[in-house]
């Protein structure tokens, strides 16, 4: 089945290796719909596209991240943002008196390589650092990174493929929650729908069915804590992944802190009235835009954080900070990693620069991206989450 192209109208045309990828994916989820009856909850539609072993975005060979792929993550943008984060870790380890670093969703491997060098620099490796990651491409991909650029310390690099039991060290997730499948719903004369993906010969469209009981509770809970209904005609998503994710996450963690850097807003924001389309963000060959039916396989699909459904998961651990990436890079050591900049060359000056305002400018990375660690156990706040909380807003 070819994609409506029509419906892709404004957006590059894919190569044709990738158009034909997109055809076997597809018709992969085509048959999955088929199977289902005549249509797929918008999660499991989402998983197919994006997880499919072999197929999905993230599971097939895609470039994804960086210059040549769909967009660009903070690691990609600038080692910067691995050393700051290094330094929080490194201020855990010590308080922990060792311990691991653990990476859920390590990408290019962009992090694991900014982060270790900087731990080397500070003399404070850690243990073993572990990687969870679900696409076996891109762990190849990360292996083959991390043994040319840091072949050094490759002996401590170590991929799982489940979570740690009694984890004791610092667990750092960079734009992985955001790549958890979500439900998307509509609220139809006070009754909660379920959007769903049917198939048909213009390629995928959505339909509606009434939620099945777990959706209609988590839009209800949403309704209970922003006090009011949403508007009849209301359109939105909820991960029920994300906080089973987080879940996971927390009950792993013996002793230590928990990072979570992603874009995303607190419930209030997530479901005020303005935002009646929702929170999804499909991102191909560097253009954002919100039409998830098209391009199957190869574009990313995102959808940003509700951080209170985060906080709320993660009760059980103390919620050690909630602040916006400029403030948790300015507060962490951004200044310092900057301090010899003058003697740099003028070439290299623009280049930092140039990371600099992407990273932390409101505009750019600085606003829309915050910052969420929760910690177990006699550890101090990291310098990166003490000022400017927004704790309180959750
Ligand atoms: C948007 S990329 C971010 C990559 C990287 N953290 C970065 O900042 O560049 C999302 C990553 O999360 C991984 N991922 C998605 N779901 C996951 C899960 N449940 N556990 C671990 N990794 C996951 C994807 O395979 C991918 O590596």
């Amino acid at each position: 089945m070819e994609p409506n192209p029509e419906s892709r109208r404004g957006l590059p045309q894919p190569d044709a290796d990738s158009a034909a990828h997109s055809v076997s994916v597809a018709a992969h989820v085509g048959r999955r719909i088929e199977e289902a009856g005549g249509s797929v909850s918008f999660a499991e539609y989402m998983h197919e596209v994006l997880y499919a072993p072999g197929l999905g975005y993230y599971a097939a060979g895609a470039s994804k991240l960086g210059a040549a792929g769909d967009f660009v993550t903070a690691p990609e943008i600038s080692p910067l943002f691995g050393y700051v984060l290094a330094r929080q870790v490194a201020a855990v380890l010590a308080q922990l008196d060792g311990g691991d670093v653990l990476e859920p969703g390590a990408g290019s491997g962009a992090l694991a390589v900014s982060m270790l060098n900087k731990l080397a620099e500070l003399d404070a490796l850690p243990d073993r650092y572990l990687i969870l990651e679900v696409s076996a491409e891109l762990k190849q991909r990360q292996e083959k990174r991390l043994l040319a650029e840091v072949p050094q310390l490759m002996e401590r690099v170590c991929w799982i493929s489940q979570l740690p039991e009694q984890f004791v060290g610092v667990v750092v997730a960079n734009e992985v929650a955001d790549a958890i499948p979500v439900e998307r719903f509509l609220i139809d004369n006070e009754n909660v729908m379920q959007a769903r993906v049917g198939i048909g010969p213009d390629g995928f469209h959505w339909t509606y069915a009434p939620a099945p009981a777990f959706l209609e509770s988590a839009v209800r809970d949403i309704e209970s804590d922003i006090g009011h209904a949403l508007a009849n005609g209301y359109e939105s998503e909820v991960s029920p992944g994300l906080a089973g994710w987080i879940n996971g996450l927390t009950s792993a963690i013996d002793r230590g802190l928990l990072l979570l850097i992603d874009y995303g807003v607190t419930r209030n924001e997530y479901y005020a009235p303005d935002r009646h389309g929702g929170w999804l963000r499909c991102h191909f060959r560097h253009h954002a835009h919100s039409n998830p039916l098209v391009l199957p396989g190869i574009q990313d699909l995102t959808a940003w954080v509700d951080f209170s459904l985060v906080a709320a998961a993660a009760r059980g651990m103390n919620i050690a900070g909630f602040v916006t990436q400029a403030h948790f890079l300015l507060n962490g050591g951004l200044e310092d990693e900057l301090q010899n900049f003058a003697d740099l060359s003028i070439e290299r000056q623009i280049e930092l620069s140039a990371q600099v305002k992407l990273l932390t400018l409101p505009a750019e990375m600085g606003e829309n991206f915050k910052c969420i660690g929760f910690s177990r156990g006699e550890i101090s706040t990291p310098a990166a989450l003490l000022m400017a909380d927004r704790t309180h807003f959750l």
